[in-house]
């Protein structure tokens, strides 16, 4: 790994993952190419900026010239492709931009790679990050394997789920040198603020309505983000080409246990601090704001991940356990909210408006 091209690099997971990689392989030269839509934030990588061996280029991965052009004058050796729409209530309001960036976007890093690489394809490697949402819904028993069938349920899901057929299909037609990872629900810093978590950290902070989609029973099985990270990169170094890995983390809890959770941690955090009690007035705990909304349409039921093959295979395995890793989220964004607080002021706002149906302050 010497030239690495981080696709979606200013989003929530992608920025984990420059972060994580610089630390780790401190040698490698990162290019990151993100078009910076709502969910992308130059501020996810400001400690980057100005630095050795790192890129930032802003561009679509739509755009076959252009990604073609990229391609032809960096000798790309990896890529990692987080760019995506990647939130199921957006997908639900309008798919489009989903079926656009998901399907062919990923499709033109594909044939980009395919005609640079042109058949020389020693030490090279595309590693296309997609989700546990393709395996579509289970009942109370069982967990996802990599032998689940595709039945995806939210536009967002089927796009991400025909990106996955593309990558099988470059591998098995033309060889290119794939991997693919299907992860289940991420959580930590720099989580975009309509996602469950960071919605329910910042609202509870807020003193605002923490909407529950629904009865609060659908299942998640949730990882800190850079156990995601680790497995990326095991998965880099020693995953089998043309193969597809489970990443999860054993974690599974219903919506209103999460969300209880959360509620009581942000107390703890509030109340047992003079600054945060001054500026996070609540009267009564911050489970008196929960409230039930109507639910997501086609709302998937239960996820879980068995990770046996990447444990196995790979010798991958999470490193944060779920008390501290939460614990940790909470801080992040008890202590970074001018980050919070300048999404919230931008266009955000309208949607926000419009999914809860109420404007943010
Ligand atoms: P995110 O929405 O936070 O970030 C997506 C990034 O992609 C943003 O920086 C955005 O600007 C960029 N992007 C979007 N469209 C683009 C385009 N056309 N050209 C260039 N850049 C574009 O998403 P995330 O939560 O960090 O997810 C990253 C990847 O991981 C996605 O592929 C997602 O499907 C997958 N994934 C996410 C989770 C999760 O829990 N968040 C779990 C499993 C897999
Ligand atoms: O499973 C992996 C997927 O996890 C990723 O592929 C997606 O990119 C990522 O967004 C995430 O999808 P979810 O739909 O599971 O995440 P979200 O945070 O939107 O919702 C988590 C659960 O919480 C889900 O059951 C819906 C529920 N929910 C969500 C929101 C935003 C609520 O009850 N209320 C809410 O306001």
């Amino acid at each position: 790994m010497k030239n690495v091209l981080i696709t979606g690099g200013a989003g929530f997971i992608g920025a984990n993952f420059v972060h994580y990689l610089r630390e780790t392989y401190p040698g490698v030269s990162i290019f990151v190419l993100d078009n910076l839509t709502y969910a992308g934030n130059m501020a996810n990588l400001r400690s980057l900026e100005g630095t050795d061996r790192f890129n930032f280029i802003r561009g679509d991965i739509t755009d076959r010239d252009f990604v073609n052009d990229l391609f032809s004058k960096k000798s790309f050796d990896t890529v990692v492709h987080f760019a995506a729409e990647s939130h199921v209530d957006r997908s639900i309001l309008g798919p489009g931009a989903f079926i656009n960036t998901n399907i062919l976007g990923t499709f033109a890093l594909l044939e980009a790679a395919r005609a640079t690489w042109d058949g020389n394809y020693s030490g090279k490697r595309f590693l296309h990050v997609s989700t546990d949402e393709v395996y579509g819904s289970l009942g109370a028993e069982g967990l996802f394997t990599e032998e689940t069938a595709y039945a995806p349920n939210s536009p967002y899901a089927a796009s991400k789920a025909a990106s996955d057929h593309l990558v099988r299909a470059y591998f098995h037609t033309y060889g290119l040198p794939c991997v693919t990872t299907n992860c289940s629900n991420n959580y930590g810093p720099y989580q975009f603020p309509e996602k469950l978590i960071p919605l329910i950290i910042i609202n509870g902070l807020l003193g605002k309505p923490l909407p529950i989609y629904g009865d609060g029973m659908n299942i998640r099985d949730w990882l800190y983000v850079e156990d995601h990270c680790s497995a990326i990169t095991t998965v880099l170094e020693k995953g089998r080409l043309g193969e597809t890995y489970n990443i999860g983390g054993k974690n599974e809890w219903t919506n209103i246990d999460i969300v209880n959770l959360v509620c009581d941690i942000v107390d703890e955090f509030v109340e047992g601090s003079e600054e945060y009690s001054k500026l996070y007035p609540l009267a009564g705990g911050r489970r008196g704001l929960i409230t039930y909304v109507k639910d997501r349409p086609g709302h998937d039921r239960r996820y879980a991940i068995d990770s046996a093959k990447i444990e196995a295979e790979l010798g991958w395995e999470p490193a944060e356990s779920f008390e501290t890793g939460i614990r940790k989220t909470v801080k992040w964004y008890l202590e970074n909210r001018s980050w919070w607080e300048e999404i919230q002021s931008g266009a955000y706002r309208d949607y926000y408006e419009e999914q809860y149906g109420e404007r943010l302050s």
